[in-house]
């Protein structure tokens, strides 16, 4: 099988690790790739938005399928445009991908499926925000409604902070605070038939004991030993099923990943957000520990034949990843620092770039992802660790307290 992958990050390194590893695939193409990918693909020139050029690339290089690992390209339209050309695409239409591309059509969706979340407003104008705050009282929530790369969320303790952020977006959800450990489950999907991945927990805040502002995610492990026995299958029951049903009956199944965000409340797991696409940084790990041969998994989702696919198997222990960040991420993050130690086995590349003169530099917010696996929980935070302090990236941030509690048994349902 030929595939072509398209983003650039860290998820899309370790999706490119998890497709180069399958013996269907014999031939791996990234666009635009990153110097991580470069090691497992060959990499071609794209703007992964641009759903003819994305096409027309699958075409010029035989794909079989096209796996699309980014939101914006899906809710350009990408698969919408590789499927016109007869090719199999792995990821939603961009119909289907509105789910992650607007909070407000995902409440909307849940609301008709019957799906747990947090009570919501969709509000236009800073008036109905102020309403929509004082109604559901502190702490607030405010969710930009489109896609802001996991930092149009605000949530406080200040009403004026809250309306501010209200004022910035124009257009806003805002919410009931759900309280409760957060989790990922990743479904795979072809619109009806369901491959959940195991749950994960990512690390929103940018500093150690969840303080400091919202980031795309600081880190991430798996399995969590402290979540209830039945969770998958009752989040595939309460929530997947009845949301990927709404959306067959709206004409626009939903294919590809689906990312269920949850937080598991006194009142059992309640949605948080949806996405279109597999987590950032969650897949290094989740992927880290899938047995099944990634290519041939996605390719069910991308033709349908999901239902017919083997159960999915698991490798034994635990995974962890840590991100390094660069200076002054989630704000504009400092570009072009020398980073070596970054090209060993674990270390995902996310935001770096190759220099003319062959140097390693940092190229965005999220640099890399240091990832690793071992026979525990405590095994894998140790091994990654180490691996962490053999890089070097000046100005660098990262936590240290990946997965600390949950070695410590300090999580509570
Ligand atoms: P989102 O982009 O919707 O995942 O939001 C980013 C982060 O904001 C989440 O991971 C939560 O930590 C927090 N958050 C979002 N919505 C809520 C909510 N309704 N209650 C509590 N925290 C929330
Ligand atoms: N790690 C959160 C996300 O991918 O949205």
């Amino acid at each position: 099988m030929r595939v072509l992958l398209i983003g650039s990050g860290g998820r899309e390194h370790a999706l490119a690790v998890g497709l180069a590893a399958d013996p269907s695939v014999d031939f791996l193409a990234a666009a635009p790739g990153n110097p991580g990918i470069a090691q497992v693909a060959e990499l071609h020139e794209v703007t992964a938005t641009d759903p003819a050029a994305v096409a027309a690339l699958a075409v010029e290089l035989r794909a079989d399928l096209v796996v699309i690992g980014p939101e914006a390209p899906l809710v350009a339209g990408v698969a919408d445009a590789v499927r016109a050309k007869g090719i199999a695409a792995f990821g939603p239409s961009a119909a289907a991908a509105r789910l992650e591309g607007s909070k407000a059509f995902a409440k909307e969706v849940m609301s008709a499926a019957g799906v747990p979340t947090a009570r919501s407003f969709a509000c236009t104008t800073v008036e109905a925000a102020r309403a929509a705050l004082e109604e559901l009282g502190a702490p607030y929530v405010v969710k930009n409604d489109g896609l802001a790369a996991g930092k149009g969320v605000v949530v406080t303790d200040s009403l004026e902070a809250a309306v501010k952020h209200a004022e910035e977006c124009g257009t806003v959800v805002i919410e009931e605070y759900l309280s409760g450990p957060e989790v990922s489950l990743f479904v795979v999907t072809d619109g009806t038939a369901v491959a959940p991945l195991m749950p994960a927990q990512d690390f929103k805040r940018l500093a150690d004991g969840d303080e400091g502002p919202n980031t795309g995610g600081m880190g991430a492990y798996a399995p969590l030993d402290w979540a209830p026995a039945d969770l998958t299958e009752r989040v595939v029951r309460e929530t997947v099923e009845p949301t990927l049903a709404e959306m067959r009956r709206r004409g626009t199944p939903f294919s590809g990943l689906l990312y269920v965000g949850l937080a598991l409340t006194p009142g059992g797991p309640k949605v948080i957000e949806f996405n279109a696409r597999f987590g950032d940084p969650e897949t290094q790990v989740v992927l880290a520990l899938l047995d099944t041969p990634l290519g041939g998994l996605l390719n069910a989702s991308a033709t349908g034949t999901l239902a017919e696919h083997p159960a999915l198997s698991w490798k034994s222990g635990s995974a962890i990843t840590v991100v390094v960040a660069s200076h002054n991420y989630p704000g504009t993050p400092r570009t072009g620092d020398v980073i070596s130690g970054a090209e060993v086995p674990g270390v995902i590349h996310a935001g770096t770039a190759r220099r003319p003169d062959g140097a390693l530099i940092s190229a965005g917010g999220r640099v890399l992802s240091v990832t690793a696996v071992g026979d525990d929980l405590p095994g894998a935070r140790e091994a990654a660790y180490a691996l962490v302090e053999g890089v070097r990236l000046e100005g660098a941030q990262y936590r240290t307290d990946i997965a600390l509690k949950a070695v410590e048994g300090r999580v509570t349902l």
